[in-house]
């Protein structure tokens, strides 16, 4: 409906510029946005008032030109013109009943597919020295879900798992793991079990001798010059590593596979040809023996310029290098139009650098979009870094067996005599979408609080309101198994009917402004009024007791694609639903 809206009204100003209303070459992005309040209509649009400049026309009267110049439409029931300018338009019923019907039988839901692009999502990413934490929930989560919404608007997504798998503690856990497994092979796999303690460990040791140290920083060289002993024992690090990611992926429901993991390694050849491309630029400069790029926009508050290091004064390459590669292979090997990433927002500045620097260098194609979607912090109750009671990293392992237990305990004292396994699969799912939806639903540039109390409440925007609803709705049909809805046509007759079949045909319109910006929580926020608006439907329409047959039917056709709607959207924010609980 809205897209319908727009094209009538780019319609109009085409007709506009042919009768030199405005001028020939005026651009102008229409906006037409869901109306608040009920009174002025589903969409208005306030094109009026951007023409007036151009048109030199008081905004009311363009308004009545605008609306006398639409094209005829059977969707449009009335439109009107409101307050200094605006233009209010309702829906036709029949066609808004129209296009619900036509979603219902419809794999997409009849959300309209955009013209397709390749768009990298570079996501998760963890260090790979050490075992995944809580820090990496967010971008796990997050670019998940922003990667599947994009998926299903059928774009060619390439998932890139950019882990940190190159550099110098490298030496330190090669060393480590050479020293355990000549003393006892048992042991040093036992270790490296738990990646955490096991990093800490080796920090001892390279802290504590200073032979260990130099064997450290001899094994980094030896690596980085392809030294195929210490490549061997690298890789064997790594792949122990990975497969505790890809557990945590398992667990959590998250799409990326090993074939997704293209780390900083992978870029370890291009290095060079990187410094040598900027050179020739002439962007280089030495400071103080590193080789680095200033760039005009960036500056300290002090108006020190702020450079890109490069390459350092001993020959080791950068984060910001590692990065310069991997934008030149997704825009040339990839042949992305978009690429996301999907890293804490601290690392704003490093991105706004070596984004700029990209395009400046031209490793990048002018028309390729480079965007940083960040995210905040996840925070304690205490309003700081989430942190175990002793001050420690928590693991993300840790943290979810923790919601876990609490899920379970949650649902037993909901389903006193549920047996054992069905209560230990639903618990998993409400465990795991507690944690997920509560990340998911908040506005990712924020930071936010991790309270397992409310991400486990019925109440309100959280997984398991939204899982519940959606049994409820499910449950409507367990009852109605026997009616046949092939001929049945869905009707809006009653108020609520309107608002929820109002609320359902939005449904590509949110999914449109999650992917533009990669923000998920505008999924959640429509799917939980989804839920509300069905309740209240529920409450004023009885389904199966309808006055009559028709209208049953209508009835459990909504139901029905409001059901289809919220197992959707669900799946696309990477949370499974249930049929009980
Ligand atoms: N490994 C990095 C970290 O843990 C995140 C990498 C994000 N992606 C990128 N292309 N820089 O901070």
């Amino acid at each position: 409906m809205k897209s319908h809206i727009e094209s009538l009204l780019e319609q109009t100003l085409e007709s506009f510029k042919q009768q030199g209303i405005v001028p020939a070459d005026f651009q102008a992005r229409i906006q037409v946005d869901r109306t608040k309040d009920k009174s002025h209509g589903d969409l208005a649009t306030n094109l009026a008032m951007m023409l007036t400049k151009v048109a030199k026309k008081n905004p009311r009267e363009l308004a009545q030109l605008i609306i006398d110049t639409l094209p005829a439409s059977s969707h449009v029931a009335k439109v009107e013109i409101a307050g200094p300018g605006f233009i209010n338009f309702f829906i036709d019923d029949n066609a808004l009943a129209d296009q619900l019907q036509q979603a219902l039988n419809d794999d997409h839901l009849g959300v309209i597919l955009p013209t397709k692009q390749t768009i990298v999502v570079d996501y998760s990413s963890p260090n790979l020295a050490k075992e995944m934490h809580v820090g990496h929930l967010r971008s796990t989560i997050i670019g998940d879900s922003v990667v599947r919404a994009l998926e299903f608007l059928g774009h060619n997504v390439i998932r890139q798992n950019h882990v940190g798998d190159w550099g110098t503690q490298f030496g330190m856990l090669l060393a480590y793991m050479e020293e355990l497994r000549a003393a006892n092979g048992e042991q040093a796999k036992m270790e490296l079990s738990d990646l955490e303690s096991f990093y800490r460990a080796a920090k001892v040791r390279f802290d504590e001798s200073t032979e260990f140290a130099t064997r450290s920083r001899q094994l980094v060289v030896a690596l980085q010059s392809g030294d195929e002993y210490c490549n061997k024992l690298w890789r064997e690090f790594n792949d122990i590593s990975l497969s505790h990611c890809h557990d945590v992926y398992k667990r959590l429901g998250v799409s990326l596979t090993r074939a997704d993991v293209h780390g900083e390694s992978a870029y370890n050849a291009d290095l060079a040809q990187v410094v040598k491309d900027l050179d020739a630029q002439g962007l280089l400069s030495e400071s103080n023996g590193a080789k680095v790029v200033f760039q005009e926009e960036f500056r300290t508050k002090e108006g020190e310029p702020l450079p890109v290091i490069i390459q350092k004064a001993d020959g080791g390459y950068l984060y910001a290098t590692s990065d310069l590669a991997a934008m030149r292979y997704r825009s040339s090997v990839l042949k992305a139009d978009r690429a996301l990433y999907f890293v804490d927002l601290r690392q704003a500045l490093h991105f706004q650098q070596v984004f700029n620097l990209a395009k400046l260098a031209k490793f990048v194609r002018a028309d390729m979009s480079l965007e940083h979607t960040g995210f905040g912090t996840m925070n304690g109750e205490d309003g700081r870094p989430f942190k175990t009671r002793s001050g420690g990293v928590v693991k993300l392992v840790d943290l979810l067996d923790e919601a876990n237990v609490r899920a379970l305990e949650l649902v037993r004292s909901k389903n006193p005599d549920m047996d054992e396994a069905t209560l230990t699969e639903i618990a998993r799912v409400v465990g795991i979408s507690a944690v997920k939806y509560a990340d998911l639903s908040k506005n990712r540039t924020s930071d936010y609080i991790f309270s397992f109390e409310q991400m486990l409440s019925f109440e309100g925007n959280t997984a398991p309101y939204l899982l519940y609803a959606y049994t409820r709705v499910a449950g409507i049909f367990k009852r109605a198994e026997d009616i046949d809805l092939s001929q049945a046509k869905i009707a809006l007759e009653h108020e609520k009917e309107k608002d929820l079949g109002t609320k359902l045909a939005q449904f590509g319109e949110v999914l449109t402004r999650m992917t533009d910006k990669g923000l998920p929580h505008v999924l959640c926020g429509y799917l939980y009024e989804l839920a509300s608006e069905f309740s209240s439907f529920y409450e004023a329409c009885p389904v199966l007791a309808a006055d009559t047959e028709a209208q049953k039917q209508s009835r459990l056709l909504l139901s029905q694609l409001t059901a289809n709607t919220l197992k959707t959207g669900l799946s696309l924010l990477g949370i499974e639903t249930l049929e009980r609980m």
